[in-house]
């Protein structure tokens, strides 16, 4: 059916998602064996979840019946007692089952926590570059984003924020640690957003996908410390990276009660539950892998320090590293061109498949014309070393 005869839908308000479209940049592409591709445009761990978990997902599918039926909305009670205790020791604080919920992935948590929030004509302020889906979701609902860009160490600031503040605002949204800039906000800032935020009546919105590998031990920060912290915070969690469970779309949503009530329309809605099997898998790993991804978070503060240490030559050729942080670095080129032409040539000259930062900044941002996202998770550090190679001797 041809797309024209649809000129309002919705889905014209917003981009092709910058994964779908550098997907299409590796189409017929013939590189030679001496130099494979590089692909670090996606945070995506490539690897399968340990045999253990695996093992529990294959037996619930052979000997749990409920694991192949509709289940509850808001996700299975095991699993959600599991995530509040884990949550409740991570963040030093006293959460209860009934104050999270289960997601299919932290990407419908976010949309869910949207569509519980704002109306049409609402608005919604997002640090840039920003988390491309989390834009894409607030187009698509017709709220309008509100772009705070950051400042220094490429960290927002809350009286910028402050500045961005109407009558139409609904919500403030972190990223922590950052995708894409890699930066862990400090827990002092965290809690200024949200002092800003509850002084305003606004919801604090903190994505934490990549908490498990922030490299800081303790509580990165104390909202959760605060008896009154529902009344501001909506916390948004990923089991995708932490087991690898990706392909399984597991997410949670930590809320008010009443906030998780309105949710469970649009979950309701969307994916009547989340997928049980996942569900399996993700409580199966919260009992058992606590030394598994504590070794895998050493593993990647491992790969961050080779990109810390290793971007000197990178550094004399005018490359700047901006951020550095769980699974990204963010970098700035040295070229005088756009970080969109650029990015295609070094798939096709280098074998480096990297995302140009005009896909984490709004259409014209000058910023993102001269930035890089480098996706290095799934890069060890020989990878590193190669990738760094490259750079230092491609020019354009
Ligand atoms: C900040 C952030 N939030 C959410 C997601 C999506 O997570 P999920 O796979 O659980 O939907 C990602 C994935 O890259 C992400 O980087």
């Amino acid at each position: 059916m041809p797309q024209a005869r649809f000129p309002h839908a919705r889905t014209k308000d917003t981009f092709v998602s910058p994964i779908v479209n550098s997907r299409r940049w590796l189409e017929g592409l013939n590189l030679p064996a001496d130099m494979p591709l590089l692909n670090l445009s996606q945070a995506a761990p490539a690897d399968p979840p340990p045999e253990g978990l695996r093992r529990a997902i294959a037996e619930a599918a052979l000997g749990d019946d409920s694991s192949h039926l509709y289940g509850a909305v808001l996700g299975r009670d095991s699993l959600r007692a599991a995530l509040a205790a884990k949550m409740g020791r991570h963040y030093a604080a006293d959460l209860k089952a009934g104050d999270v919920a289960i997601t299919s992935g932290c990407n419908q948590a976010f949309a869910a926590t949207i569509a519980a929030l704002c109306g049409e004509g609402d608005q919604v302020i997002l640090p840039t570059p920003w988390y491309f889906n989390h834009r894409m979701w607030l187009d698509m609902q017709g709220v309008e984003t509100c772009p705070l860009p950051v400042g220094a160490a490429m960290l927002p600031c809350p009286d910028a924020a402050a500045k961005l503040i109407t009558d139409r605002t609904r919500a403030i949204v972190l990223v922590t640690p950052n995708n894409p800039c890699g930066v862990e906000y400090p827990g002092g800032l965290v809690q200024r957003f949200y002092d800003l935020a509850r002084a305003h009546g606004l919801a604090l919105i903190v994505d934490e996908t990549y908490r498990d590998f922030d490299s800081r031990d303790g509580p990165p920060h104390g909202l959760f410390q605060d008896p009154g912290w529902s009344d501001t915070l909506i916390h948004l969690y990923s089991f995708s990276k932490a087991y690898r469970l990706t392909g399984h779309r597991l997410g949670a949503v930590a809320a008010h009660r009443d906030h998780l009530q309105e949710m469970e329309k649009f979950l309701d809605t969307v994916t009547i539950c989340p997928a049980q099997l996942g569900q399996v898998g993700a409580l199966w790993g919260l009992e058992n892998l606590d030394d598994w991804l504590a070794a895998e978070r050493q593993e990647l503060l491992r790969r961050r320090a080779a990109i810390e240490s290793g971007f000197a030559p990178l550094a004399a050729r005018g490359w700047q590293l901006l951020g550095c942080g769980a699974y990204f670095a963010y970098v700035a080129h040295p070229f005088d061109q756009h970080s969109d032409p650029l990015a295609r040539r070094l798939v096709k000259e280098a074998g480096i498949l990297m995302l140009p930062g005009s896909m984490f900044t709004p259409k014209g941002d000058p910023s993102g014309a001269q930035q890089f996202r480098i996706a290095f998770a799934n890069v060890d550090t020989s990878g590193i070393r190669t990738l760094f190679d490259r750079l230092a001797n491609w020019a354009p």
